[in-house]
C-alpha cells in the first residue's frame, strides 16, 4: 500500500535526486511539484527510525548552512537577549548555531525520542530539548522568538498551529520561518500572510543543488 508515509519518503528521495545536476534542466514548476512533501504528518516511530539510520545527517552539511545562518540572525536582529522556542528542533542543529551567540534561554522540542536523545548528547549550551508533539504541546513559560524550522510541511493546516504557538509569545514576540521551495509551500505561505503579518522575508538558493528554502520574521495580525 501506499500511504502518507510512503508519498512523504518517496517525496523524499526525489529531494536527493534533485541533488543530481539534470535538475539544471529542469523547469522549477516541476521541480517544486517533485519536492513536495504533501504536508502529510509522519509517526514519530519513522522519524526515530530515519534518525537512527542517519538519514537526516545531510541537515548538518554546507548546503544547509544559509537557512540557519540566516534564522540566527533573524533571531539576533530582531530580539537580542531572547528566549527561543524550537519547535520540530531535529538534533539540536539551530540550538549549536545559537551556543554562542547572545541569547537568553533555548527550549527544542520535538516529536522524535531518537532527535532529542541525539541533541541531548551534544551537551549544547543553554539549551533544553523535551519531545512534545506539536499538536498537542502546551506550556506556561513565554518566548520572544518561535522558529519553526522546516517542519511546516509535517503539519495539516500549518497555519492554525502557528495561530495557537503565537498565544507562547511575550509581547512583541516574532515567528521565524524556514520552508524549502515547493509546490504546496506556496499555498501554506499565503494562508500564513492571511493571519500574520510578514515583517521581512529572504530567500535563500544554494547554487550547486538548486534548493532554495525562504526565510520570514511573522507577527500576528
Ligand atoms: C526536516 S526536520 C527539521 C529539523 C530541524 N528543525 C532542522 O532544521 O534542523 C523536521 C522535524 O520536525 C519534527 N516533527 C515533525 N512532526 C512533528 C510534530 N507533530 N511535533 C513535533 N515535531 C515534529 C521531526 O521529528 C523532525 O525532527
Amino acid at each position: 500500500m501506499f500511504d502518507s508515509n510512503g508519498i512523504v519518503s518517496t517525496a523524499r528521495r526525489l529531494k536527493k535526486i534533485m541533488e543530481w545536476p539534470i535538475h539544471k534542466f529542469m523547469p522549477v514548476a516541476i521541480k517544486a511539484w517533485i519536492m513536495q512533501p504533501n504536508n502529510a504528518s509522519i509517526s514519530n516511530t519513522t522519524w526515530n527510525d530515519e534518525y537512527d539510520s542517519g538519514a537526516w545527517d545531510y541537515l548538518s552539511s554546507t548546503k544547509e548552512v544559509g537557512r540557519y545562518s540566516v534564522i540566527v540572525g533573524y533571531c539576533l536582529h530582531f530580539k537580542p537577549a531572547a528566549r527561543i522556542l524550537d519547535v520540530g528542533c531535529g538534533t539540536g542543529i539551530l540550538a549549536r548555531w545559537l551556543s554562542n551567540a547572545a541569547i537568553s534561554s533555548y527550549l527544542g522540542i520535538d516529536l522524535s525520542e531518537a532527535a532529542i536523545e541525539k541533541a541531548r548528547q551534544s551537551n549544547i549550551q543553554r539549551a533544553e530539548f523535551a519531545v512534545a508533539d506539536v499538536t498537542t504541546f502546551q506550556t506556561s513559560q513565554l518566548f520572544d522568538v518561535i522558529v519553526f524550522n522546516e517542519v511546516l510541511y509535517y503539519l495539516r493546516n500549518p497555519d492554525d498551529y502557528l495561530g495557537r504557538f503565537a498565544r507562547y509569545l511575550a509581547p512583541g514576540g516574532i515567528l521565524v520561518v524556514s520552508m524549502w521551495h515547493h509546490a504546496d509551500g506556496i499555498n501554506t505561505w499565503k494562508r500564513l500572510r492571511a493571519g500574520f503579518e510578514e515583517l521581512d522575508r529572504v530567500r535563500i538558493v544554494h547554487v550547486q543543488s538548486g534548493l532554495r528554502w525562504n526565510v520570514a520574521v511573522l507577527i500576528p495580525r
